[in-house]
């Protein structure tokens, strides 16, 4: 027989196939999602009602670790259906949180229990995946921190999310949810660009000191560049999963629900400034402003690699390829006849009900899914956007490589592909289920570009 010691050691070192909680085991966060007022606006405009997890946006910074079984409940004070996904966990399917595909809505004044062990340590985000657009951009979402068990020695660590607000003048969230422009162009671009809902975040740092930086993209539409000043950045992971070798950079693209973790060294003066800007199109914003502060501490040498998350191994010249073309939108329009709800129609039907691009031909979930896998089987998809627009495509459940002219892409879960693009991903089918595939600009997703993988 095993010791308890033996086995609680072996039990950790195999957080995959540790038995699934008992029902009996209390929750370990609650989640309750309702309406909320905040000072989400500089202080001389008004309060802002929204939809908040537990009253704050973003939502509360979950903090977890690796190995260990999170228990959370969301409770549904919303008026009406909702869910969780926990985007970027790879996870059991019946705990993603899409509605009718993986879970029933959970109704107004109802609760669902999420229970799932952490296999990946990584920087995620949860957010609802029912009228995604109308609640995530009312403020539904927050981080979700997963520590490695030997996390990287760094002098202070700050979570940054980014995003952006398309608020009224008197401060009040647009309840513009349906546009058709909206759909059809770039998605719901906001007015008010925040990081951690403020308009700049401010403080102090050590000249020379070391810091983690975990940013996130929870906007709808809005893709971040990011640029770098006073201090040497390298990336070590990508939508939680550590790069083999961290990447010097000075700017970077954020797309929606991406996210990129950075060690940092200040290397500004004492009296200077380090800062984050974003690059947008009629300027350079100021989100990150640290006061650079002595004494100097000594500069250390390249932050090494975070520690690897249990992935597969991928072997992309043995698998199956399943095309996958995206079409629509201004600019290019639809053909002539397209699939909507399972049927041949007229372009025109489409445009009228809402929906403006097409995944294969196909506007919306098609019964039958993109790609059927056998588990373990290997599967490319080259992505050609035929579209005006970058979409920002997610895979749930499995986190994918691209194939590079030479080698393979990092793991990620999000991949931003440009106008006339094409760019293949493959992955390992390792998680049974059906998962969704989309772009993550909801307003997208909502008019169109959806479909699914189905594991067995
Ligand atoms: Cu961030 Cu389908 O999800
Ligand atoms: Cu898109």
């Amino acid at each position: 027989m095993p010791t308890r010691r033996a086995f609680i050691a072996g039990a950790a070192s195999l957080p995959a196939l540790a038995p699934a909680a008992r029902a009996s085991e209390p929750v370990s966060h609650v989640l309750r999602a309702a309406p909320a007022t905040v000072q989400l606006a500089p202080a001389d405009f008004p309060l802002t009602p929204l939809w908040a997890f537990n009253g704050t946006v973003p939502g509360e910074t979950l903090r977890l670790r690796q190995g260990d079984m999170f228990r959370a409940r969301l409770e549904n004070g919303l008026d009406q259906p909702t869910t969780i996904h926990w985007h970027g966990q790879r996870l059991p399917n019946a705990m993603d949180g899409v509605p009718y595909m993986t879970q029933a809505a959970v109704m107004p004044g109802d609760s669902f229990d999420y229970t799932f062990r952490l296999r990946d340590a990584g920087t995620f985000w949860y957010h609802p995946h029912a009228n995604s657009l109308e609640q995530i951009s009312r403020g539904l979402a927050g981080v979700m921190i997963v520590a490695e068990a030997a996390p990287p020695e760094v002098d202070a660590e700050e979570v940054l999310v980014f995003d952006d607000w398309r608020l009224t003048e008197d401060a009040q969230i647009h309840p513009s949810f349906n546009s058709r422009h909206d759909k059809s162009h770039g998605g719901r671009l906001g007015n008010y660009i925040t990081v951690n809902a403020r308009p700049e975040v401010t403080g102090q740092q050590v000249s020379g000191s070391r810091l983690r930086l975990r940013l996130v993209n929870t906007a709808t539409a809005r893709i971040f560049r990011l640029r770098l000043d006073g201090v040497r950045a390298w990336i070590v992971a990508l939508d939680a999963m550590p790069l083999d070798v961290p990447e010097e950079t000075r700017e970077l693209i954020l797309a929606p629900a991406q996210r990129a973790d950075l060690i940092v060294d200040v290397t500004a003066q004492p009296g200077e400034e380090a800062m984050i800007a974003s690059v947008e199109r009629d300027g350079t914003y100021a989100m990150v402003t640290w006061a650079v502060t002595g004494p100097v501490m000594t500069a250390r040498t390249a932050p090494r690699a975070l520690p690897p998350n249990d992935m597969p191994r991928l072997a992309p010249d043995d698998a199956r390829s399943q095309p996958l073309v995206l079409e629509g939108g201004a600019m290019r329009g639809l053909p002539e006849e397209a699939v909507w709800k399972g049927e041949r129609q007229a372009a025109r039907k489409l445009i009228e009900g809402g929906q403006f691009w097409l995944f294969n031909g196909v506007a919306g979930m098609p019964d039958t899914p993109l790609v059927e896998a056998s588990l373990g089987e290997t599967i490319r998809i080259p992505i050609t956007n035929r579209t005006a627009f970058p979409h920002a495509m997610h895979l749930h459940g499995m986190h994918f490589r691209e194939i590079l002219p030479v080698g393979l892409g990092p793991w990620r879960d999000t991949l931003l592909v440009g106008p006339d693009e094409t760019r293949e991903i493959a992955f390992v089918a390792d998680n049974p289920g059906n998962w969704m595939f989309h772009c993550h600009m909801a307003a997208h997703q909502m008019s169109g570009m959806m479909n699914w993988i189905r594991v067995i």
